[in-house]
């Protein structure tokens, strides 16, 4: 082990403990202690799912990206493990990247992920460089491939650039050879992302491009991931840079999911249909994994480039990861629910059935920063109303809204008033599709955390507030009168 892994084991070792787990959200994954980005290596591996992140430990703040790890059997609870790589080799001293694991034809788990490089250019400005590395291991321990990087700027695609090359999604057909998608920026300033092909998971080789931005969606996309759900194909990636379009794209760091058909002999990817994936705030960089029963289920980090001002000053963890959510395709479009593993952990549940609401009500028993909780919200005897709002981890100085207006059908996250005073985005709009009048909502909290789930998963948006934990209050109100249903639960993890 390298000097270097080996100090970042022993800084974890000795001051993650500090932090209580009070401290920390329940159910949502947060670092050994200090900072987290991406979700990598999502992967099972004897018997059990292991889940790596882009770690820096010796500050909540990016720095050189380490690896840290941990394991699940629930997706809920994280077994803590020792970081396994830190930037400890000349193709990776810049960092290790993120990337993506798969198990060797002879047993052994096999990382993918990005080697950084940096370098002076000849007239001063700093260049990176991006190179595709392996590392080897069992599941605890991992040894960097000797014949690092397995792929260089010589093996991208004619005006692909060298310097943007990053985040490799590895995994095994069925015929037991293996594909690896990376992520890459095109002369016209757009992302793309490119495909590779292996025997045997070390030696790998062009297949061609996959698909491209066309200048359209972001500049570069990073974290890309490729895979069959429903009888489509899905692309997911997570765009830089983008430019808005309506409700539906934000500007800056996006999550793009393209659902269409793959034609893998001719390696040809079809769009048929393309949208956010999370219409929230913090969310950025998923990672998919199938489970042994068969579902799709994608990791999110909780976070997100653009919003980094709002991060407490006093944490010694920052970064978290979002809930997994089971993935699947319904008329053409993408639907994402929580993971179904949390229902087992809820308790205490109070249920309300048409509740008139036209003023501002509270309901005896729904409060809570760690809830699970759906909303079914319609029209008195077919009345319109102006709005419905409801109030979430609300005290007298901070308050998370949702608010929903049926004339145009648009829902409104509004957290500008959940603890932080930073000059950045704290509202996010986007539409909803009402059924026959009804808009459900499922909201799960999770102390620095508020996800929501519309319509039975058809749009998902995530918000992160790093508020006291007595700012526990909820009402609900609305401009004209709606009726309510409320099912609450609390969810329990001791
Ligand atoms: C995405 C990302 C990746 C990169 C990693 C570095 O959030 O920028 O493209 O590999 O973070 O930590």
């Amino acid at each position: 082990m390298s000097d270097k892994l080996e100090k970042a084991r022993a800084f974890e070792t000795r001051y993650g403990p500090f932090i209580s787990e009070e401290e920390r959200p329940a159910f949502h994954l947060t670092p050994t202690i200090g900072w987290m980005n991406d979700p990598n290596g999502f992967s099972y591996y004897q018997g059990e799912y292991h889940l790596f992140y882009q770690y820096y430990p010796y500050a909540t703040e990016w720095g050189p990206m380490h690896w840290g790890h941990v394991k699940t059997k629930d997706f809920l609870h994280w077994e803590r493990l020792p970081a396994v790589m830190a930037p400890d080799k000349p193709y990776d001293e810049g960092g290790c990247f993120s990337g993506s694991a798969a198990v060797l034809p002879d047993g052994r788990h096999l990382l993918a992920y990005t080697g950084v490089q940096e370098h002076l250019t000849a007239d001063g400005r700093k260049k990176q460089t991006q190179t595709q590395c392996l590392a080897i291991g069992d599941g605890v321990n991992y040894e960097k491939w000797h014949l690092n990087p397995v792929l260089t700027g010589a093996d991208l695609p004619e005006g692909s650039s060298p310097a943007d090359f990053r985040d490799p999604k590895i995994w095994q057909e069925a015929d037991g050879t293996y594909r690896m998608i990376v992520g890459t920026r095109t002369k016209d300033k757009g992302g793309a992302v490119v495909i590779y092909r292996s025997e045997d998971g070390l030696d790998w080789s062009l297949v061609g491009p996959l698909d491209h931005s066309y200048s359209q969606y972001g500049e570069m996309w990073e974290c890309p991931d490729f895979f069959p759900l429903d009888g489509k194909q899905a692309l997911l990636v997570s765009p830089v840079e983008m430019c808005p379009i309506g409700l539906e794209f934000h500007a800056g760091h996006g999550t793009v999911c393209i659902l269409g058909s793959y034609d893998k002999e001719k390696n040809q990817f079809v769009r048929e249909h393309i949208q956010a994936i999370d219409y929230g705030i913090e969310f950025y960089a998923p990672q998919t994994i199938q489970t042994q029963d068969g579902r799709r289920i994608m990791i999110g980090w909780l976070a997100n480039w653009n919003t980094l001002a709002g991060k407490p000053r006093d944490c010694r963890w920052y970064g978290q990861m979002a809930i997994p959510r089971e993935l699947s395709v319904k008329n053409g479009r993408l639907l994402q629910n929580p993971i179904r593993e949390i229902e087992q952990y809820r308790c205490n549940k109070v249920s309300y059935q048409d509740v008139l609401i036209c003023g501002e009500t509270n309901l005896h028993g729904v409060t809570g920063r760690m809830i699970d909780m759906t909303l079914n919200i319609r029209p008195v005897d077919g009345n319109t109303y102006e709005f419905f709002r409801v109030s979430l981890a609300k005290d007298g100085e901070y308050v998370t809204t949702l608010r929903y207006k049926p004339g145009v059908s648009v829902l409104k996250i509004d957290r500008t008033r959940s603890g932080s005073n930073a000059d950045m985005v704290h509202t996010r709009s986007f539409m909803v599709r009402p059924r026959n009048g009804v808009l459900k909502l499922r909201i799960l909290m999770d102390r620095f955390s508020i996800e929501v789930f519309a319509n039975d998963g058809e749009q998902a948006a995530s918000v992160a507030i790093f508020t006291r934990q007595e700012a526990n209050a909820i009402s609900f109100d609305a401009v004209g009168s709606v009726l309510l249903d409320v099912e609450k639960y609390d969810i329990n993890f001791t």
